[in-house]
């Protein structure tokens, strides 16, 4: 069988990790690369041994070779809206990062344009596969801890420690964090919000207090949450400064 050519859009920190799935692997391969960086386009396509390398989004869509695109571009600006939208009408199949976008009407838009077509369309949220979870989900479903009536969630960042981020990276997050989607309780909460409805259905109400701290962090913060049956969830945020995150990040062991 003729290997699936895939295109990855938005050649960053997080496509290290999209790369991997792609290695040795006998159904799907790397096919091109678009970063409006020519710099990264150019050194992913070596470093993937990739066929093509572009910059600009519009002629990967329109390269005939390729079936599937993985996009991984910022998600700020619409530009996840944007460019499902255009790969869409060129009818290639769909994986994009996690937030999905960054409205409800953004996302409306989104399902209506690829629903328009026979694709496969994903959004990849990856704490849902992830074992522990997997198994905690399987065990509330068979009754293992009775009816849970709570749910809740802790989580604290650190300053240092963890995965090194470029600090282009950080830059348009923190234009983010000025239209008030924060890296804590947006761009990571969206791990715990798939969390919280992955373990127990879905959320009817959600209700919530973030706080604002060093110019950047949208810490501390409590969000509350009633599930559609009569379930309650909690998260809160916190960041501590001088706790460095211990685990050591290594690619394709993490
Ligand atoms: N699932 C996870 O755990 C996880 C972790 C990190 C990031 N993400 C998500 O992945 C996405 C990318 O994050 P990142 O940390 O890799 O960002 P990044 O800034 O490291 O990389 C983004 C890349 O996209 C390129 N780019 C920007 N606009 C483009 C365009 N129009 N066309 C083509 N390329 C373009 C940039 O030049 C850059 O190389 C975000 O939506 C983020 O939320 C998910």
């Amino acid at each position: 069988m003729q290997k699936i050519n895939v295109g990855i859009i938005g050649g960053g920190r997080i496509a290290d990790l999209h790369y991997l799935g792609y290695q040795n692997n006998p159904d799907a391969r790397v096919y091109a690369i678009c970063d409006v960086n020519k710099e990264v386009a150019n050194s992913r396509k070596t470093e993937w041994q990739a066929i093509k390398a572009y910059t600009n989004c519009q002629d990967l869509l329109d390269d005939k070779e390729i079936d599937a695109v993985e996009i991984l571009t910022p998600h700020n600006q619409n530009l996840h809206e944007t460019i499902v939208i255009a790969a869409a009408k060129a009818k290639k199949h769909i994986a994009v990062q996690k937030p999905m976008t960054t409205s409800l009407a953004s996302a409306d838009r989104m399902l209506a344009s690829v629903n328009k077509e026979n694709l496969v369309y994903k959004v990849t949220e990856n704490y849902v596969f992830y074992p522990p979870i997997v198994k905690a989900r399987e065990l509330i479903k068979a009754g293992a801890i009775g009816e849970p009536s709570n749910l809740r969630i802790k989580f604290v960042s650190g300053s240092s420690g963890g995965w090194t981020v470029a600090s282009s990276s950080w830059a348009w997050r923190m234009e983010e964090i000025l239209t008030g989607r924060g890296t804590a309780t947006f761009d990571h909460g969206h791990h715990l919000w798939s969390t919280a409805w992955f373990l127990l259905g879905a959320v009817e109400k959600v209700t919530g207090w973030i706080d604002f701290s060093q110019d950047v962090l949208d810490c501390p913060a409590m969000i509350i949450w009633k599930y559609k049956t009569s379930k309650y969830g909690a998260c809160d945020f916190a960041h501590s400064t001088f706790i460095a995150v211990q685990e050591t990040f290594i690619l394709a062991q993490h």
